[in-house]
């Protein structure tokens, strides 16, 4: 789950100060190392130059390397308000000539350098040192070594260090800060856009205007919009629905008090039988119609209502035609069922897969012609098929698509339908993505095909 509620403390929190402390810490690793690197260049500098300024002083009388250095010029050069330096001149062969500094490890010579710069430690303090190689014209190798201690390079360090950083710290809040009111700006249509939302009538539907928005919340809005559409065309089919199951029940309502009435003003009870008969009647057909509502309200499109399992399309079908064979018998219709397969296994909700059997072998029965037959069959090419023909007086290629429609009845239908069977046998179909095909059976009527969709059961 977000841990941030609003986008806002997420774009900060997750975006603006991240970045922020990255740049900061970026920008004092930098700072540091730079002004670090100058420090030391310019203090290295300045060693070297002081060490230059004792060259002069070594001279050789007699074949004698000798250092002369008056008393003034040795307070010039050890002068240091900050910290302290310290000297020595000492020879190739370990002689102190001149300084203050203990004999030292001959650095420049080691290295066959002319000047050698290093780090060093004097009674436990830190110095930084170099070494100038001056035997030239001497009798030997004569070394001029100048430490100073770091007092003065770590106050220089830190004052640059903050010259560097603090307008740069400065910049980089003031960016922040800007990218912080950005963001604001940057909602705003957002916020207006749930104003609006938030204002709107429950039963308002109509789009929502996407002009003043980004193209990313364009996106949303397109899938609020689809989905209002969706909603309403939703909700006018329920409406037309409703209105149409209303009419469709007044009309056998309407029988039913005509008869009711009919039977209230006879006398005796042979004479009220027939209306009697007429009650009954309305009474079955309002009985089929709900039980027909209920179906189709069942069939209904909503996720996770339906139990879809792996079921035996065989034993299914076998089992419903037996159950139907008696209501065949009764009009002498043969119903018939054949397949050539074994196992032939779908994912179904057993009782809408029922269900839709029902109204096919149902119309078969109720439309076929006394005496006819209907075949029932089961083919796998190469996905489970489920064939369902009759010798009826078929439907015609005009009516195909629009007996699929709820309430409709070809004109001139007789019985006790009420035009919902097939709409019933297409919702589930549908929903079962089954491909459903009508069309003309070799046997003279209509044929079913539903095809199933491949399942991979493993
Ligand atoms: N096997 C068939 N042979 C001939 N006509 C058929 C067949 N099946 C359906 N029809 C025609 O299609 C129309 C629609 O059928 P549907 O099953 O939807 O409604 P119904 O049978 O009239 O009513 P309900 O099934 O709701 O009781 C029927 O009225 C009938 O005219
Ligand atoms: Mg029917």
């Amino acid at each position: 789950m977000n841990n941030f509620s609003s986008l806002k403390s997420t774009i900060v929190f997750r975006m603006i100060i991240p970045i922020m402390v990255f740049i900061i810490l970026i920008e004092c690793a930098f700072s540091y190392l730079v002004t670090l690197h100058n420090v030391n260049e310019t203090y290295d500098r300045w060693l070297l130059n002081s060490a230059r300024s004792l060259e002069q002083e070594v001279n050789v009388i007699d074949q004698k390397i000798s250092v002369k250095l008056s008393g003034s010029a040795l307070k010039i050069f050890k002068w240091d308000d900050v910290g302290s330096t310290y000297f020595n001149i000492q020879t190739e062969s370990g002689n102190i000539l001149v300084g203050d500094l203990p004999l030292m490890d001959k650095p420049g010579q080691a290295n066959g350098q002319a000047r050698l710069f290093s780090n060093i430690l004097l009674n436990g303090e830190k110095l930084r040192m170099v070494s100038l190689n001056v035997s030239a014209g001497l009798p030997e190798a004569v070394f001029i070594n100048v430490a100073e201690t770091l007092d003065r390079r770590s106050e220089r360090f830190i004052e640059m260090l903050i010259t560097d950083l603090a307008p740069q710290l400065f910049l980089t809040l003031i960016i922040g800060a800007l990218l912080y009111k950005g963001v604001d700006r940057v909602l705003k249509p957002l916020h207006k856009l749930t104003d609006y939302i938030a204002q709107r009538s429950p039963s308002d539907l109509s789009p929502i205007p996407d002009d003043d928005v980004f193209d990313e919340v364009v996106a949303l809005t397109d899938t609020i919009n689809y989905l209002f559409e969706k909603l309403s065309n939703s909700i006018a089919s329920q409406q037309r629905f409703i209105s149409n199951a209303a009419h469709q029940l007044r009309t056998p309502l309407a029988g039913l008090k005509l008869q009711a009435e009919r039977a209230q003003r006879e006398q005796n009870i042979e004479t009220m039988r027939p209306a009697l008969k007429q009650i009954q009647n309305s009474a079955d057909n309002v009985s089929h119609l709900i039980s027909q509502l209920l179906v189709l309200a069942r069939s209904d499109q909503i996720e996770g209502r339906h139990s879809f399992h792996r079921l035996d399309l065989l034993d299914l079908t076998k089992n419903i035609c037996m159950e139907w064979v008696p209501k065949a018998l009764e009009k002498e219709i043969s119903l018939s069922f054949e397949s050539l397969e074994k196992d032939v296994f779908v994912q179904a909700d057993p009782i809408l897969l029922t269900e839709l059997l029902a109204n096919l072998l149902d119309n078969g029965i109720s439309y076929g012609h006394q005496q006819g037959n209907i075949l029932v069959k089961i083919v796998k090419q190469p996905t489970p098929c489920l064939i369902l023909e009759d010798d009826g007086p078929g439907i015609n290629e005009s009516e195909c698509q629009k007996v699929f429609e709820r309430f409709y009845r070809i004109p001139g239908t007789s019985g006790k339908g009420c035009g919902l069977g097939l709409a019933i046998v297409k919702e589930i179909a549908d929903l079962h993505l089954i491909d459903l095909k009508i069309g003309k059976s070799d046997m003279g009527g209509v044929q079913f095909a539903l095809n199933f969709r491949q399942i991979n059961f493993d």
